[in-house]
């Protein structure tokens, strides 16, 4: 098996080389990454010198390069991925979330070979009551959720005209190591290390169901090998929680380790304006998953986030080097209106 994985630079597409490599030692894997501001070679050094991987720097959105590679089978984590960047300028968000994944879907045409979407809980837009199944409304409400809703409906378009291999998994919201610094989880280790503002957007109690990576990967994994073609995949933790739990929580956390005081620790949380378009809560049913595939997320709430908070802990170069670059730039933009600047 020779399979393409994009956007592999990534913290998702990181994360799962790494599980992938270690559990098939017969595959072989080509990273194909355009190493845009979130794709960091870093995440995946330790592969660097694996006989069974290969690193090629490109752009989904380039078919004919994509024509060039041999490959039998697909994993595509290329995307932009944050949601605040999409309301900034969603450009970008359509051509990879969207052409990107219509020229995958080609190059996986013309080779007969099986692709794997990996979409998002946020296609089903804000869940008010109950749980979202893979049968319930696509209703995405930012740009980068109508990208991905949009690269679902290409997928199953494709498996449906064209009798294509093709499997979707929409996950809920991952946390762990080497997530990019922008994203809640990291954004508030590194804030609180800095003794920088925390910034929570509106009230604080916007919902999201938290995914250890590593289980996401799993999961992955599980729908790669045993998923039906044309078929949707959830895969979440059943582990919803408030956003501003989640900072207590981590706050709490990066006392205990590090001896600083938590109480000025909380000091540092400032509610500032919200999302437009917040979606208030995600809650997805990973049960069709569960039964079909025997997948269950192992790695309980509080071990993941302590893990986490280790990682980053000691990785610290790794992420000071990213808050110290552009990315500034990007804070001060987003941010501004935040704070009400
Ligand atoms: P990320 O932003 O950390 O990584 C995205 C990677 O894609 C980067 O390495 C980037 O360089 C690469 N990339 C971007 N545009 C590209 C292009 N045109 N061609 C080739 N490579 C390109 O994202 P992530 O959090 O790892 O998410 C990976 C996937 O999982 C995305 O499709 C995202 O929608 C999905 N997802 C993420 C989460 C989450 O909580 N992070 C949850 C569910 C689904
Ligand atoms: O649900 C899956 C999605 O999870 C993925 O598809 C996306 O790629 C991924 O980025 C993530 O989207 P969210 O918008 O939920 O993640 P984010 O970390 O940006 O925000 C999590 C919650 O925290 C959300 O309710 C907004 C809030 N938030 C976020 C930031 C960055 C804050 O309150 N303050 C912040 O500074």
């Amino acid at each position: 098996m020779k399979i393409l994985i994009t956007g592999g630079a990534g913290f998702i597409g990181s994360n799962f080389i790494r599980h992938i490599i270690s559990a098939y030692p017969d595959y072989s894997i080509i990273n194909l990454d355009k190493l845009t501001y979130a794709g960091n070679l870093e995440n995946i050094k330790d592969m660097e010198n694996h006989p069974d991987y290969r690193f090629i720097k490109g752009d989904i959105c380039d078919r004919h390069f994509l024509g060039s590679l041999d490959f039998n089978a697909i994993i595509n984590f290329a995307a932009e991925s944050h949601v605040d960047r999409s309301i900034l300028d969603s450009f970008p968000f359509l051509q990879t979330n969207v052409i990107g994944v219509q020229n995958l879907l080609e190059a996986a045409k013309i080779r007969g070979c099986r692709l794997l979407q990996v979409s998002t809980d946020e296609v089903y837009g804000s869940t008010e009551k109950g749980l979202s199944t893979e049968e319930s409304p696509i209703s995405p409400n930012s740009p980068y959720a109508a990208s991905k809703a949009s690269a679902d409906l290409l997928a199953r378009a494709y498996h449906k005209t064209f009798g294509m291999d093709v499997l979707i998994t929409r996950c809920s919201n991952n946390y762990g190591p080497y997530q990019f610094p922008e994203k809640l989880i990291p954004l508030v280790i590194s804030h609180a290390l800095a003794g920088r503002p925390i910034p929570v957007y509106g009230d604080g109690k916007n919902v999201r169901d938290w995914i250890y990576v590593l289980d996401h990967c799993r999961a992955i994994d599980a729908v790669f090998h045993r998923g039906n073609a044309g078929e949707v995949y959830n895969a979440g933790g059943k582990n919803e929680v408030q956003n501003i739990d989640i900072v207590k929580r981590l706050l709490t956390l990066i006392a205990e380790k590090t001896g600083r005081d938590k109480e000025s620790l909380m000091d540092l949380i400032t509610f500032v304006n919200d999302r437009p378009g917040h979606d208030r809560r995600y809650a997805i049913d990973p049960s069709k998953i569960e039964g079909e595939l025997g997948w269950t997320p192992e790695t309980g709430f509080e071990e993941g986030l302590a893990n986490t908070v280790d990682w980053y802990l000691s990785h610290q170069t790794w992420w000071e080097r990213i808050i110290s670059g552009e990315y500034m730039d990007y804070y001060k933009m987003q941010y501004k209106e935040r704070f009400g600047e």
